[in-house]
């Protein structure tokens, strides 16, 4: 069928060709500094607080799981980077497993993980610079550090805070109040300016901020250490499991990155051995330094002092520490400016590849004689992550990113399961995903799973399957999970699929089971936009589709 052509890989290589005229100077070293300067950023600084007030100190198991996650999900995207060494991210993997329409989509879906999860990222930076900004007693008026949706719901809930004053001093213009957030949008400029210029001048950049911020962290748990309690470790699950996965956008959240030095194929000489290198050595550091993290901040104080928007200097605040709050609140900014900077790198290459595939306009993968940058979807890019800070909040942009991410990992897993097998010596230098054959270890684990659950207390299970109670909308995602579950248990006895993606796709879909039903509600919509997109413009003007000795489905 032709919605699901497929582009073969070999073509996918040759056109490497194309990509002659990006700079090729980043190595293994470069593009994990790239994955740490993606991961650690508004997750750990901001969103880490409302999970950790959810969750309590079991937030933890939390961070283990989403790190088992993506960890499977960087294997697979290293098998991919191995094989596949073009830029565009899970966009070309899609496109060479599943063929053009899923590729589309997990395109569409990028852009909510690079350019509207840059949003989130906008505002907790503005939110930590002018904390800054007010310890050197500079004092921005507060209808241009809000929102206006924030300072808007603060009217109409009389809460008293930020929005509540924007709200009340904001000028007006024919009654209608002048409410953004500058800073936020400010730092999107600077941003999108430094990538317009070129990969060399942000990689030197990227990689000073990642040394910055790394250092800070190791002093912020240093520091934090002499002041843990241990008996804040009490409760360690206040809600119960429910109450952890409660904060899985923003665990999530914080993870999100890794998959961005996959974008950078293009600009590495030898991609298929320093991609898989630098997405998994980033993934590791930022792993084990999130563990440690959550445990120092669940144990300097009780779960219920972490539910702000700046965890990091609350802790400090809250134990009189003051030269750590001006400390943490640098590395913030400067944290996450390096995501900003990631993120906004990887989203006009993903725009490239689609555009070269014609799947978006020719203009898109334009590349700027002097600077070597695709510059005009560097600009598109900046206008996609500033429009939308004028009229969004934080806690939708979260909620967003994190679904859509999830989403494309989990068609990554997928993918990397319809790759044929390749022998051995065609590997040499380059990564290979190890193969250990899932026939007997995935029924084995799915029954194991299940008997543990039903034995320790059988609730656990029959409470999903009563699907006349009140709130039976909210167990269809975990129902489809157990579905799915069994469904990959029986594929993987008789395709005697790899392991570590069948994991991976699993991991990662058990995490989307904690996303809240609007969340899904608003992530269909987008997803419609979306095809909608592709059926009047992209179908038409494919490639593969003037060419069709190329479709392979
Ligand atoms: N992981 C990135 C952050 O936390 C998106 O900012």
């Amino acid at each position: 069928m032709k919605l699901f052509r497929r582009k073969p890989i070999t073509q996918v290589s040759g056109d490497e060709g194309e990509s002659h005229s990006l700079h090729k100077v980043l190595r293994v070293r470069d593009l994990t500094f790239f994955g740490i300067a993606a991961i650690i950023g508004a997750g750990s600084f901001s969103s880490m607080g409302e999970a950790c007030f959810k969750g309590g100190p079991a937030v933890i198991l939390l961070f283990i799981i989403c790190g088992i996650a993506c960890g499977f999900t960087a294997l697979c995207y290293a098998e991919f980077a191995s094989r596949v060494p073009v830029s565009g991210s899970a966009y070309t993997y899609a496109y060479v497993s599943f063929g053009e329409l899923f590729a589309w989509i997990i395109g569409w879906a990028l852009l909510m993980e690079y350019s509207i999860g840059n949003i989130y990222v906008a505002f907790a930076w503005s939110g930590y610079f002018t904390n800054l900004l007010d310890g050197i007693g500079m004092h921005m008026p507060e209808w241009l550090t809000t929102n206006y949706h924030n300072a808007h719901n603060a009217s109409l809930g009389n809460i008293p805070g930020e929005g509540l004053t924007a709200w009340n001093i904001a000028p007006q213009v024919s009654g209608l109040r002048i409410i953004f957030d500058l800073p936020a949008f400010l730092i999107n400029v600077i941003i999108t300016a430094l990538v317009y210029v070129g990969v060399r001048e942000s990689r030197n950049v990227s990689n000073a901020m990642v040394m910055i911020k790394l250092a800070i962290i190791l002093l912020v748990i240093f520091v934090g250490v002499f002041y843990v309690d241990i008996s804040n470790w009490t409760p360690f699950m206040p809600n119960g499991f429910g109450g952890v996965m409660g904060g899985v956008a923003a665990v999530f959240f914080a993870y999100i990155g890794f998959d961005a030095v996959s974008t950078l194929a293009e600009e590495t000489p030898n991609p298929r051995h320093d991609l898989p290198k630098g997405m998994i050595n980033s993934l590791i550091i930022c792993t084990a330094a999130y563990i440690i993290l959550s445990l120092v901040l669940t144990g300097m104080v009780s779960y219920r002092q972490l539910g702000v928007s700046d965890p990091l200097a609350e802790v400090f605040k809250i134990k009189g520490v003051k030269w750590m709050l001006f400390v943490v609140s640098i590395a913030a900014v400067v944290a996450m400016s390096s995501v900003m900077l990631v993120f906004q790198m990887g989203q006009p290459r993903i725009w490239m590849s689609m555009s070269r595939d014609g799947l978006l306009p020719k203009k898109f993968a334009s590349i700027h004689p002097k600077y070597k940058t695709p510059g005009f979807a560097t600009i598109v890019t900046g206008l996609v992550v500033a429009i939308p800070i004028f009229f969004t909040d934080e806690k939708f942009v979260l909620d967003f990113t994190s679904i859509a991410t999830l989403f494309a990992f989990v068609l990554v897993c997928g993918g990397v399961l319809m790759l044929p097998r390749k022998p051995e010596d065609e590997f040499q230098g380059r990564f290979q995903l190890i193969y250990i054959n899932s026939k007997w270890l995935m029924p084995a684990l799915i029954i194991g799973i299940f008997s543990v659950l039903w034995y320790a207390d059988s609730s656990l299970i029959t409470n999903y399957l009563d699907v006349n109670s009140e709130n039976a909308a909210e167990k269809i995602p975990m129902l489809i999970f157990f579905i799915l579950c069994i469904v990959m248990a029986a594929l993987s006895f008789f395709k005697n699929l790899s392991l570590i993606p069948v994991l991976g796709l699993l991991s990662c879909c058990y995490l989307l089971t904690g996303m809240t039903l609007s969340n899904w509600k608003w992530f269909f919509s987008w997803l419609l936009i979306g095809l909608v997109l592709y059926f009047s413009y992209s179908y038409k003007n494919s490639k593969l589709n003037k060419k069709p000795g190329n479709i392979s489905a």
